[in-house]
């Protein structure tokens, strides 16, 4: 049987990994800067993570959610510690699509309405109503198209308030930070304003922290950042796991569950609780928070003053570098000569950094050397 070849490759087979450092099957060593789409968040293979996984595994692998399953507890726990926002209720899943649909679904169920915004350069994921609210035509099925979503301009809140006076929109779902869309950071008033109208006319303000999320940004989440600003729904995924496939929607308190409302069947499986621990675990005792925003910091000013580079976005180590050319072939480049993995962005001249958050400061400074001279030789 073929596989369904809808995947552009890069042509090497990573064998083994550890940290930030990955090799292919001749033994040849990789630095990761993209965690496979921001998914590594502890580093790859770490010890307390394949321990605590390994444990799970051979004394129970998984029974459904039709039992009690006190890890699950322990994980919302941890999260609400973390996070600090322990008033939130957690639903779990298995993916930042998934996560999206739930969030969409309970905001439609708590309004009756049936209308979502989302923003120019948005991704939020190819399921139903999560892609039909991606900024992406090619990826929308005739299936998917919905009449009643709007993607509107970033950062223009008229827009949003026109469309909010129609009276059909259940919410407004918004990245913490745009990753695919090329590394966007909202403006604090962005955010705020959006929250201030999401609450004039009741509609459920939605923050898809899938990428921006799990103290990628030096926050634990990216809208933190904005004081006093408070979403609805929030929906994690990627580092959450650090590659064990899990997701979760967060829920402010005044959605109130009821049996049923929502499910899944591998959904807050054991084996992706005890993932999702130890990825907590270690971002504690690692403080990978603290690192990926000291690090970020640092990187942005570096790569700010190579000659080729335009701009610098983002925040700790969610970051975009926009070229004065197209990104493509300096990222080849970067993979075949340099043994660096970087990421695209649907802005075809930025370049995506998504390290693991262990990183240190001499594997991003050999990345600033190897992009200097990739530009300039
Ligand atoms: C912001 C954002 N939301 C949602 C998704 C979808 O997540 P998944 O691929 O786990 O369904 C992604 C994936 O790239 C993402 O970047």
């Amino acid at each position: 049987m073929k596989l369904f070849d809808v995947y552009p490759l890069i042509p090497v087979t990573i064998v083994r990994a550890e940290g930030c450092r990955l090799w292919d099957e001749k033994g040849t060593e990789y630095l990761d800067l993209y965690g496979g789409h921001a998914v590594i968040s502890i580093g790859h293979s770490h010890p307390h993570y394949v321990k605590r996984i390994s444990e799970q595994l051979s004394s129970l692998g998984f029974y459904s959610n039709s039992i009690q399953i006190p890890i699950q507890q322990a994980l919302a726990n941890k999260l609400a510690e973390q996070s600090c926002l322990h008033e939130y209720q957690l639903f779990l899943v298995n993916s930042g699509a998934e996560a999206n649909e739930n969030a969409i679904k309970m905001a439609s169920f708590s309004t009756q309405k049936s209308g979502f915004i989302s923003f120019s350069g948005a991704f939020h994921g190819r399921t139903s109503a999560a892609v039909a609210l991606t900024d992406n035509p090619k990826l929308i099925a005739p299936c998917n198209a919905r009449e009643d979503f709007h993607i509107l301009p970033w950062g223009d809140l008229g827009e949003v308030e026109k469309v909010l006076a129609q009276n059909t929109i259940a919410g407004i779902l918004i990245e913490g930070i745009q990753g695919v869309g090329g590394i966007q950071v909202p403006s604090p008033e962005f955010l705020l304003g959006l929250a201030k109208l999401a609450k004039q006319w009741g509609v459920k303000l939605i923050l898809d922290e899938v990428q921006s999320g799990y103290g990628r940004t030096g926050r634990f989440f990216a809208h933190q950042w904005v004081e006093g600003f408070q979403p609805d729904l929030i929906t994690v995924a990627k580092g959450m796991g650090n590659g064990f496939p899990l997701g979760g929607l967060l829920l402010s308190p005044e959605f109130k569950p009821s049996c049923g409302l929502l499910g899944t069947t591998f959904g807050g499986n054991h084996v992706a609780c005890a993932a999702g621990l130890a990825v907590l675990e270690v971002m504690e005792m690692e403080k990978l928070q603290a690192n990926a925003l000291l690090l970020g910091e640092k990187l942005i000013t570096a790569l700010k003053s190579i000659p080729g580079v335009k701009d610098v976005r983002g925040k700790g180590l969610m970051v975009g570098i926009d070229l004065d050319r197209d990104a493509a072939p300096v990222r080849n480049d970067l993979v075949n000569r340099y043994k660096i993995f970087t990421g695209s962005a649907a802005t075809k001249e930025t370049i995506r950094v998504l390290p693991p958050l262990s990183i240190q400061w001499n594997q991003l400074h050999s990345f600033v050397d190897a992009l200097t001279q990739a530009l300039n030789n």
